[in-house]
């Protein structure tokens, strides 16, 4: 990728032969491209380049077939993780947990209580709903970037402590003894509030999860998450993804906040979720 391309944010320009386009200046590229270029792998070091570039890779109505996109996932992958689909759904006959994924509602980043998390999520849409169900996404690079110099220092010495019951609480607020218990299950995971990536950039990691600041007062703490929360999900950090059946969105979930807009129970929405193993650690 060349310096215009990387600059340029609204005409169309070509990524290894394949159209471009960015969706909005700070976040999101839609990419023009057949399903056989795809498959083949070829352009996949491209993907993953615009992917760590842009946090959002989106193609329009491509309409893979399962196998296609495991295949597809598999040309993105650098691991031997076992590559499955997921169905995101609300009806439980197709998902027994369908209740869990109304934390997706909040913004969030993906394993966040593992030391390596996953590197990208591949998503396709299979059924819609009728209202809500659209996914957003906040480039916390971007939002890191754009704080003063002065708070970013203060920042990146900085640990939150991530727990999956924090998570949790936004959709059970009063949980029973027991429900706690098995969320408590997960051991809390103290990560750096600043993410040092290894190509030099940084990125915040906050989101659902994240209970409290290490050795800093929890009223403070929630006071800093919260400021961190809104100003990382400010407009000219993030791309809303209105769906069409069929659409495939990657997301870089190391430089990345999403959740989507909430939709009713007894919808029919229906997404396939795969993913690409991460190889870097938050720390
Ligand atoms: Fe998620």
């Amino acid at each position: 990728m060349n310096a215009s391309e990387m600059t340029n944010t609204s005409a169309s320009t070509s990524v290894n032969g394949l159209t471009r386009i960015d969706l909005t200046p700070r976040i999101a590229s839609e990419l023009r491209a057949d399903q056989e270029t795809l498959l083949s792998g070829h352009v996949s070091a491209d993907i993953r380049a615009l992917l760590e570039e842009r946090g959002v890779v989106a193609f329009r109505e491509l309409n893979l077939s399962d196998e296609e996109q495991l295949t597809f996932t598999k040309t993105l992958g650098t691991s031997s993780q076992d590559y499955k689909i997921t169905k995101i759904t609300m009806d439980p006959l197709e998902n027994p947990n369908a209740s869990y994924i109304k934390g997706a509602f909040y913004w969030h980043i993906d394993g966040t209580m593992l030391d390596i998390p996953i590197f990208a999520s591949v998503m396709s849409s299979r059924r819609l709903s009728t209202v809500g169900g659209q996914t957003e996404f906040s480039n916390t690079y971007a939002a890191f970037d754009d704080l003063p110099e002065s708070e970013q220092k203060a920042l990146e010495q900085l640990k939150v402590v991530h727990m999956f019951e924090t998570s949790q609480r936004y959709v059970n607020p009063e949980p029973s003894f027991e429900q706690l218990q098995d969320w408590q299950k997960h051991q809390p995971n103290t990560l750096p509030l600043v993410w040092k990536h290894r190509t030099g950039r940084k990125s915040l990691v906050i989101g659902s999860t994240a209970s409290h600041i290490e050795g800093m007062g929890f009223r403070e703490g929630q006071t800093l998450l919260t400021k961190l929360r809104d100003w990382a999900t400010q407009p000219q950090f993030v791309y809303r993804h209105e769906w069409t059946v069929g659409d495939l969105v990657i997301w870089d979930n190391t430089g990345t906040m999403h959740r989507a807009i909430a939709y009713p129970m007894d919808s029919d929405r229906l997404m396939y979720r795969t993913q690409v193993a991460g190889d870097e650690p938050f720390a």
